[in-house]
Protein backbone atom coordinates (compact mmCIF):
# COMPACT_ATOMS: atom_id res chain seq x y z
CA UNK A 1 0.00 0.00 0.00
CA UNK A 2 1.16 3.36 -1.11
CA UNK A 3 -0.27 6.95 -0.04
CA UNK A 4 0.42 10.12 -1.24
CA UNK A 5 -0.60 13.48 -1.41
CA UNK A 6 -2.83 14.97 -4.02
CA UNK A 7 -5.02 17.36 -5.64
CA UNK A 8 -5.07 21.19 -3.95
CA UNK A 9 -2.72 20.67 -1.33
CA UNK A 10 0.24 19.59 -4.06
CA UNK A 11 -1.23 22.36 -6.30
CA UNK A 12 -0.45 24.99 -3.59
CA UNK A 13 2.40 23.84 -2.10
CA UNK A 14 4.05 24.50 -5.55
CA UNK A 15 2.69 27.71 -5.82
CA UNK A 16 4.25 28.62 -2.61
CA UNK A 17 0.71 28.93 -0.75
CA UNK A 18 -0.41 28.00 2.37
CA UNK A 19 -2.02 24.76 2.37
CA UNK A 20 -5.11 24.52 4.19
CA UNK A 21 -6.52 21.06 3.29
CA UNK A 22 -4.55 18.15 2.59
CA UNK A 23 -6.46 14.89 0.57
CA UNK A 24 -4.34 12.02 0.38
CA UNK A 25 -4.94 8.48 -2.49
CA UNK A 26 -4.23 5.34 -1.31
CA UNK A 27 -3.04 2.35 -3.83
CA UNK A 28 -2.96 -0.84 -2.91
CA UNK A 29 -5.69 -1.36 -0.23
CA UNK A 30 -8.78 -2.59 0.02
CA UNK A 31 -11.53 -0.99 2.77
CA UNK A 32 -10.77 -3.86 5.17
CA UNK A 33 -7.45 -2.80 4.90
CA UNK A 34 -8.10 0.41 5.99
CA UNK A 35 -10.53 -0.45 8.68
CA UNK A 36 -7.85 -2.37 9.96
CA UNK A 37 -5.36 0.12 10.70
CA UNK A 38 -8.16 2.25 12.82
CA UNK A 39 -10.00 4.67 9.55
CA UNK A 40 -13.11 5.46 9.61
CA UNK A 41 -15.20 5.00 6.52
CA UNK A 42 -17.22 7.92 5.65
CA UNK A 43 -19.54 8.55 2.60
CA UNK A 44 -21.19 6.02 1.01
CA UNK A 45 -20.19 6.88 -2.84
CA UNK A 46 -17.10 6.39 -2.82
CA UNK A 47 -14.25 4.21 -0.93
CA UNK A 48 -13.14 7.36 1.32
CA UNK A 49 -11.45 7.12 5.22
CA UNK A 50 -10.56 9.69 7.74
CA UNK A 51 -7.53 8.85 9.56
CA UNK A 52 -7.61 7.86 12.91
CA UNK A 53 -5.66 10.97 14.61
CA UNK A 54 -5.33 13.34 11.84
CA UNK A 55 -8.53 13.30 10.72
CA UNK A 56 -7.65 13.51 7.00
CA UNK A 57 -9.37 12.39 4.17
CA UNK A 58 -7.88 9.25 2.89
CA UNK A 59 -9.57 7.82 -0.85
CA UNK A 60 -8.74 4.85 -1.96
CA UNK A 61 -7.34 5.33 -5.91
CA UNK A 62 -10.84 4.94 -8.23
CA UNK A 63 -11.76 5.25 -11.68
CA UNK A 64 -15.03 6.91 -12.40
CA UNK A 65 -17.30 6.50 -15.25
CA UNK A 66 -20.73 8.92 -15.99
CA UNK A 67 -23.58 7.05 -16.58
CA UNK A 68 -26.62 9.10 -17.63
CA UNK A 69 -26.92 13.33 -17.00
CA UNK A 70 -26.46 14.82 -13.72
CA UNK A 71 -23.52 15.02 -10.92
CA UNK A 72 -24.99 11.95 -9.03
CA UNK A 73 -24.58 9.24 -12.20
CA UNK A 74 -20.91 8.24 -11.92
CA UNK A 75 -20.00 4.18 -11.29
CA UNK A 76 -17.03 4.24 -9.22
CA UNK A 77 -14.34 1.27 -9.94
CA UNK A 78 -12.04 1.23 -6.88
CA UNK A 79 -9.80 -1.80 -6.37
CA UNK A 80 -6.03 -2.46 -5.14
CA UNK A 81 -5.53 -2.62 -8.69
CA UNK A 82 -6.62 0.68 -9.60
CA UNK A 83 -3.32 2.95 -10.27
CA UNK A 84 -2.26 6.04 -9.24
CA UNK A 85 -2.02 7.55 -12.92
CA UNK A 86 -5.50 6.29 -13.21
CA UNK A 87 -6.58 7.66 -10.24
CA UNK A 88 -5.45 11.03 -11.43
CA UNK A 89 -6.57 10.80 -14.72
CA UNK A 90 -10.29 10.93 -13.58
CA UNK A 91 -9.66 14.35 -12.13
CA UNK A 92 -10.71 17.90 -13.39
CA UNK A 93 -7.58 19.88 -14.18
CA UNK A 94 -3.99 19.18 -14.90
CA UNK A 95 -2.93 21.42 -11.53
CA UNK A 96 -5.13 19.54 -9.77
CA UNK A 97 -3.91 15.93 -10.44
CA UNK A 98 -0.37 15.56 -9.64
CA UNK A 99 0.52 13.49 -6.56
CA UNK A 100 3.61 13.29 -3.78
CA UNK A 101 4.40 10.71 -2.48
CA UNK A 102 5.82 10.43 1.54
CA UNK A 103 9.47 9.78 0.01
CA UNK A 104 8.55 14.00 -2.08
CA UNK A 105 8.70 12.41 -5.34
CA UNK A 106 6.27 14.06 -7.88
CA UNK A 107 4.08 12.06 -9.98
CA UNK A 108 2.47 14.54 -12.74
CA UNK A 109 2.03 12.44 -15.35
CA UNK A 110 -0.46 15.50 -17.04
CA UNK A 111 2.02 18.39 -16.90
CA UNK A 112 0.55 19.96 -13.85
CA UNK A 113 3.72 21.69 -13.11
CA UNK A 114 4.17 23.17 -16.62
CA UNK A 115 0.70 24.34 -16.51
CA UNK A 116 1.48 26.05 -12.89
CA UNK A 117 4.56 27.57 -14.67
CA UNK A 118 2.68 28.81 -18.00
CA UNK A 119 -0.02 29.45 -15.29
CA UNK A 120 -2.80 27.82 -17.83
CA UNK A 121 -6.06 25.87 -16.60
CA UNK A 122 -6.16 22.63 -18.68
CA UNK A 123 -8.91 20.47 -18.05
CA UNK A 124 -6.83 16.50 -17.62
CA UNK A 125 -8.90 14.40 -20.27
CA UNK A 126 -12.06 14.15 -22.11
CA UNK A 127 -13.13 12.89 -18.91
CA UNK A 128 -13.68 16.48 -17.73
CA UNK A 129 -17.28 16.49 -19.55
CA UNK A 130 -18.13 14.27 -17.77
CA UNK A 131 -18.89 16.36 -14.27
CA UNK A 132 -20.37 19.44 -15.76
CA UNK A 133 -19.81 20.90 -12.02
CA UNK A 134 -16.34 21.51 -13.16
CA UNK A 135 -16.85 24.31 -15.35
CA UNK A 136 -17.86 26.34 -12.47
CA UNK A 137 -15.04 24.88 -10.56
CA UNK A 138 -12.52 25.77 -13.79
CA UNK A 139 -14.18 29.37 -13.52
CA UNK A 140 -13.46 29.63 -9.21
CA UNK A 141 -9.86 28.38 -10.12
CA UNK A 142 -9.56 31.45 -12.48
CA UNK A 143 -11.26 33.59 -10.17
CA UNK A 144 -8.88 32.49 -7.38
CA UNK A 145 -5.71 32.74 -9.46
CA UNK A 146 -6.22 35.45 -11.28
CA UNK A 147 -4.03 37.80 -9.59
CA UNK A 148 -1.02 35.07 -10.61
CA UNK A 149 -1.80 35.70 -14.03
CA UNK A 150 -3.91 32.45 -14.75
CA UNK A 151 -6.57 31.93 -17.79
CA UNK A 152 -8.77 29.00 -18.98
CA UNK A 153 -6.92 27.53 -21.99
CA UNK A 154 -8.34 27.71 -25.45
CA UNK A 155 -8.90 24.01 -25.34
CA UNK A 156 -10.42 23.73 -22.11
CA UNK A 157 -12.74 26.53 -22.92
CA UNK A 158 -13.57 24.61 -26.17
CA UNK A 159 -14.86 22.17 -24.18
CA UNK A 160 -16.74 23.38 -21.65
CA UNK A 161 -18.40 25.79 -24.59
CA UNK A 162 -19.47 22.54 -26.30
CA UNK A 163 -20.80 20.74 -22.86
CA UNK A 164 -22.83 23.94 -22.39
CA UNK A 165 -24.28 23.45 -26.03
CA UNK A 166 -25.24 19.51 -25.14
CA UNK A 167 -26.92 20.76 -22.50
CA UNK A 168 -25.28 19.90 -19.42
CA UNK A 169 -25.03 22.95 -17.27
CA UNK A 170 -29.14 22.24 -16.89
CA UNK A 171 -28.55 19.00 -15.81
CA UNK A 172 -26.89 20.77 -12.25
CA UNK A 173 -28.82 20.74 -8.94
CA UNK A 174 -29.15 23.89 -7.64
CA UNK A 175 -27.49 23.48 -4.59
CA UNK A 176 -24.16 21.84 -6.35
CA UNK A 177 -24.10 25.16 -8.54
CA UNK A 178 -24.73 27.98 -5.11
CA UNK A 179 -22.08 25.63 -3.78
CA UNK A 180 -19.94 26.92 -6.19
CA UNK A 181 -20.94 30.20 -6.39
CA UNK A 182 -21.18 31.18 -2.90
CA UNK A 183 -17.37 30.18 -2.71
CA UNK A 184 -16.42 31.87 -5.73
CA UNK A 185 -18.38 35.43 -4.42
CA UNK A 186 -15.13 35.39 -2.04
CA UNK A 187 -12.30 34.58 -4.14
CA UNK A 188 -9.60 36.80 -5.22
CA UNK A 189 -11.25 37.94 -8.52
CA UNK A 190 -14.48 37.20 -8.40
CA UNK A 191 -16.08 39.08 -11.42
CA UNK A 192 -13.22 36.61 -13.33
CA UNK A 193 -15.65 34.10 -12.04
CA UNK A 194 -18.98 35.19 -14.15
CA UNK A 195 -16.70 36.20 -16.79
CA UNK A 196 -15.69 32.74 -17.33
CA UNK A 197 -18.75 31.69 -17.51
CA UNK A 198 -20.15 34.56 -19.64
CA UNK A 199 -17.56 33.19 -22.14
CA UNK A 200 -18.91 29.87 -22.07
CA UNK A 201 -22.00 29.97 -22.27
CA UNK A 202 -23.23 28.77 -18.92
CA UNK A 203 -24.09 32.16 -17.69
CA UNK A 204 -26.54 31.96 -19.87
CA UNK A 205 -28.15 29.43 -18.58
CA UNK A 206 -27.71 30.49 -14.96
CA UNK A 207 -28.27 33.79 -14.68
CA UNK A 208 -29.69 34.60 -18.27
CA UNK A 209 -30.89 38.23 -17.17
CA UNK A 210 -27.06 39.15 -17.19
CA UNK A 211 -26.53 38.52 -21.44
CA UNK A 212 -26.34 41.80 -22.44
CA UNK A 213 -23.28 43.46 -22.16
CA UNK A 214 -24.45 46.68 -20.57
CA UNK A 215 -26.09 44.53 -17.38
CA UNK A 216 -23.42 42.42 -17.25
CA UNK A 217 -20.46 44.90 -17.09
CA UNK A 218 -22.70 47.13 -14.45
CA UNK A 219 -23.24 44.06 -12.20
CA UNK A 220 -19.78 43.12 -12.42
CA UNK A 221 -18.82 47.03 -11.38
CA UNK A 222 -21.09 46.44 -8.24
CA UNK A 223 -19.98 42.89 -7.21
CA UNK A 224 -15.98 44.10 -7.32
CA UNK A 225 -16.79 47.16 -5.29
CA UNK A 226 -18.63 45.39 -2.90
CA UNK A 227 -15.77 42.72 -2.92
CA UNK A 228 -13.25 45.83 -2.00
CA UNK A 229 -15.81 47.09 1.01
CA UNK A 230 -14.98 43.44 1.82
CA UNK A 231 -18.92 42.81 2.03
CA UNK A 232 -20.36 39.60 2.54
CA UNK A 233 -21.99 36.83 0.95
CA UNK A 234 -25.32 38.50 0.51
CA UNK A 235 -23.77 41.75 -0.30
CA UNK A 236 -21.79 40.34 -3.24
CA UNK A 237 -25.02 37.74 -4.19
CA UNK A 238 -26.78 41.38 -4.45
CA UNK A 239 -24.60 42.84 -6.56
CA UNK A 240 -24.92 40.59 -9.03
CA UNK A 241 -28.33 40.69 -9.10
CA UNK A 242 -28.68 43.94 -9.04
CA UNK A 243 -29.71 44.92 -12.80
CA UNK A 244 -32.80 42.83 -12.42
CA UNK A 245 -35.72 44.11 -11.65
CA UNK A 246 -37.92 43.13 -8.37
CA UNK A 247 -39.58 40.63 -9.76
CA UNK A 248 -37.67 39.37 -11.73
CA UNK A 249 -34.47 39.20 -9.52
CA UNK A 250 -37.30 37.18 -6.84
CA UNK A 251 -38.02 34.45 -8.74
CA UNK A 252 -34.24 33.77 -10.15
CA UNK A 253 -32.74 33.69 -6.31
CA UNK A 254 -35.63 31.36 -5.48
CA UNK A 255 -34.72 29.24 -8.15
CA UNK A 256 -31.02 29.36 -7.76
CA UNK A 257 -31.76 28.34 -4.14
CA UNK A 258 -29.65 30.81 -2.59
CA UNK A 259 -30.19 30.98 1.11
CA UNK A 260 -32.92 33.12 2.64
CA UNK A 261 -30.40 35.93 3.76
CA UNK A 262 -29.03 36.19 0.01
CA UNK A 263 -32.55 36.14 -1.26
CA UNK A 264 -34.35 38.99 0.48
CA UNK A 265 -31.34 41.37 0.29
CA UNK A 266 -31.22 40.83 -3.39
CA UNK A 267 -34.43 41.28 -3.97
CA UNK A 268 -34.38 44.48 -1.18
CA UNK A 269 -31.63 46.12 -3.27
CA UNK A 270 -33.54 45.71 -6.70
CA UNK A 271 -36.68 47.04 -4.66
CA UNK A 272 -35.18 49.82 -3.54
CA UNK A 273 -32.85 51.25 -6.15
CA UNK A 274 -35.62 52.49 -8.76
CA UNK A 275 -37.50 54.49 -5.32
CA UNK A 276 -33.91 55.98 -4.41
CA UNK A 277 -33.16 56.89 -8.12
CA UNK A 278 -36.74 58.54 -7.82
CA UNK A 279 -36.39 60.88 -4.89
CA UNK A 280 -35.37 63.97 -4.68
CA UNK A 281 -31.81 64.53 -3.93
CA UNK A 282 -32.82 68.17 -2.43
CA UNK A 283 -35.73 67.83 -0.88
CA UNK A 284 -36.41 63.76 -0.68
CA UNK A 285 -40.14 62.74 0.23
CA UNK A 286 -40.15 62.03 4.42
CA UNK A 287 -42.59 59.96 3.36
CA UNK A 288 -41.54 58.06 1.15
CA UNK A 289 -37.97 57.90 3.43
CA UNK A 290 -40.20 56.30 6.16
CA UNK A 291 -41.88 53.97 3.50
CA UNK A 292 -38.48 52.44 2.77
CA UNK A 293 -37.32 52.04 6.58
CA UNK A 294 -40.67 50.64 7.00
CA UNK A 295 -40.32 48.20 3.91
CA UNK A 296 -36.77 46.84 4.94
CA UNK A 297 -37.70 46.09 8.23
CA UNK A 298 -35.01 48.75 9.63
CA UNK A 299 -35.83 48.31 13.33
CA UNK A 300 -35.87 44.93 13.89
CA UNK A 301 -33.39 44.11 10.82
CA UNK A 302 -30.45 46.69 11.38
CA UNK A 303 -27.69 44.63 10.05
CA UNK A 304 -29.64 43.83 7.01
CA UNK A 305 -30.51 47.36 6.28
CA UNK A 306 -26.95 48.35 6.75
CA UNK A 307 -26.05 45.61 4.24
CA UNK A 308 -28.42 47.42 1.94
CA UNK A 309 -26.96 50.66 2.22
CA UNK A 310 -23.25 48.76 1.82
CA UNK A 311 -24.82 47.30 -1.67
CA UNK A 312 -27.06 50.29 -3.32
CA UNK A 313 -24.20 52.25 -2.37
CA UNK A 314 -22.06 50.11 -4.93
CA UNK A 315 -24.82 49.78 -7.63
CA UNK A 316 -26.25 53.68 -7.86
CA UNK A 317 -24.77 56.38 -9.83
CA UNK A 318 -23.61 59.60 -7.95
CA UNK A 319 -26.92 61.24 -8.15
CA UNK A 320 -28.93 57.86 -6.49
CA UNK A 321 -26.04 57.71 -3.77
CA UNK A 322 -27.01 61.48 -3.24
CA UNK A 323 -30.48 60.19 -2.28
CA UNK A 324 -28.96 56.97 -0.82
CA UNK A 325 -27.53 59.57 2.14
CA UNK A 326 -31.17 60.89 3.02
CA UNK A 327 -32.19 57.67 3.10
CA UNK A 328 -28.83 56.98 5.95
CA UNK A 329 -30.00 60.74 7.36
CA UNK A 330 -33.29 59.37 7.88
CA UNK A 331 -32.56 55.65 9.55
CA UNK A 332 -30.54 57.40 12.53
CA UNK A 333 -33.63 60.59 12.85
CA UNK A 334 -35.95 58.09 12.77
CA UNK A 335 -34.64 55.33 15.61
CA UNK A 336 -34.20 58.31 17.73
CA UNK A 337 -37.72 58.03 18.64
CA UNK A 338 -38.24 56.29 21.69
CA UNK A 339 -41.79 54.47 22.53
CA UNK A 340 -41.51 54.40 26.16
CA UNK A 341 -41.72 57.80 26.40
CA UNK A 342 -44.67 58.07 24.12
CA UNK A 343 -46.74 55.06 26.22
CA UNK A 344 -45.64 57.47 29.61
CA UNK A 345 -47.30 59.91 27.51
CA UNK A 346 -50.46 58.02 27.39
CA UNK A 347 -50.28 56.47 24.34
CA UNK A 348 -51.37 52.37 24.00
CA UNK A 349 -52.60 50.39 21.04
CA UNK A 350 -53.20 51.58 17.06
CA UNK A 351 -53.19 55.42 19.24
CA UNK A 352 -49.38 54.42 20.12
CA UNK A 353 -48.26 53.12 16.66
CA UNK A 354 -49.80 56.39 14.57
CA UNK A 355 -48.04 58.19 17.55
CA UNK A 356 -44.84 56.51 17.05
CA UNK A 357 -45.10 57.03 13.22
CA UNK A 358 -46.28 60.59 12.97
CA UNK A 359 -43.19 61.36 15.17
CA UNK A 360 -40.59 59.23 13.46
CA UNK A 361 -42.22 61.45 10.24
CA UNK A 362 -41.22 64.92 12.11
CA UNK A 363 -37.65 63.84 13.03
CA UNK A 364 -37.01 62.12 9.53
CA UNK A 365 -38.20 65.81 7.72
CA UNK A 366 -36.39 67.70 9.91
CA UNK A 367 -33.20 65.55 9.28
CA UNK A 368 -33.86 65.36 5.77
CA UNK A 369 -34.68 69.36 5.39
CA UNK A 370 -38.14 68.78 4.24
CA UNK A 371 -41.49 68.54 5.01
CA UNK A 372 -44.00 65.71 4.86
CA UNK A 373 -46.07 65.47 2.27
N1 LIG B 1 -11.82 16.89 -8.16
C1 LIG B 1 -12.19 16.70 -9.48
N2 LIG B 1 -13.44 17.02 -9.91
C2 LIG B 1 -14.34 17.52 -9.05
C3 LIG B 1 -14.00 17.71 -7.70
C4 LIG B 1 -12.73 17.39 -7.28
O1 LIG B 1 -11.36 16.26 -10.27
N3 LIG B 1 -15.58 17.82 -9.49
C5 LIG B 1 -10.47 16.48 -7.71
C6 LIG B 1 -9.37 17.48 -8.04
O2 LIG B 1 -8.21 16.72 -8.28
C7 LIG B 1 -9.21 18.26 -6.76
C8 LIG B 1 -9.46 17.20 -5.69
O3 LIG B 1 -10.45 16.34 -6.28
O4 LIG B 1 -7.93 18.82 -6.63
C9 LIG B 1 -9.96 17.74 -4.37
O5 LIG B 1 -11.13 18.48 -4.55
P1 LIG B 1 -11.47 19.77 -3.69
O6 LIG B 1 -11.08 19.56 -2.29
O7 LIG B 1 -12.88 20.14 -4.00
O8 LIG B 1 -10.60 20.90 -4.39
P2 LIG B 1 -9.14 21.39 -4.18
O9 LIG B 1 -8.44 21.22 -5.48
O10 LIG B 1 -8.49 20.82 -2.98
O11 LIG B 1 -9.36 22.96 -4.05
P3 LIG B 1 -9.76 23.85 -2.82
O12 LIG B 1 -8.49 24.59 -2.52
O13 LIG B 1 -10.83 24.73 -3.39
O14 LIG B 1 -10.24 22.97 -1.72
Amino acid sequence: MQTYLVGGAVRDELLGLGVKDRDWVVVGATPEQMLTRGFTQVGSDFPVFLHPKTHEEYALARTERKQGHGYHGFSVYSAPDVTLEEDLLRRDLTINAMARSEQGVLTDPFNGKKDLESRELRHVSEAFQEDPLRILRTARFAARFQPLGFRVCTETMVLMRSMVAAGEVEHLVPERVWQEIQRALHEHAPGTFFQVLRDCGALDVLIPELASETDFHAAMNALHCVHANNGSTAERYAAVLSRLDEHTCKARAKAMKAPNDCQQLARLATAFAPVIRQLDPVQPSADTLLELLEKADFWRRTERFSQLTHVLGCTLDPAGRHALEALGKAAIAASGVDPQTLIKQGFSGKELGEAIRSERLARIAQATCCTPT
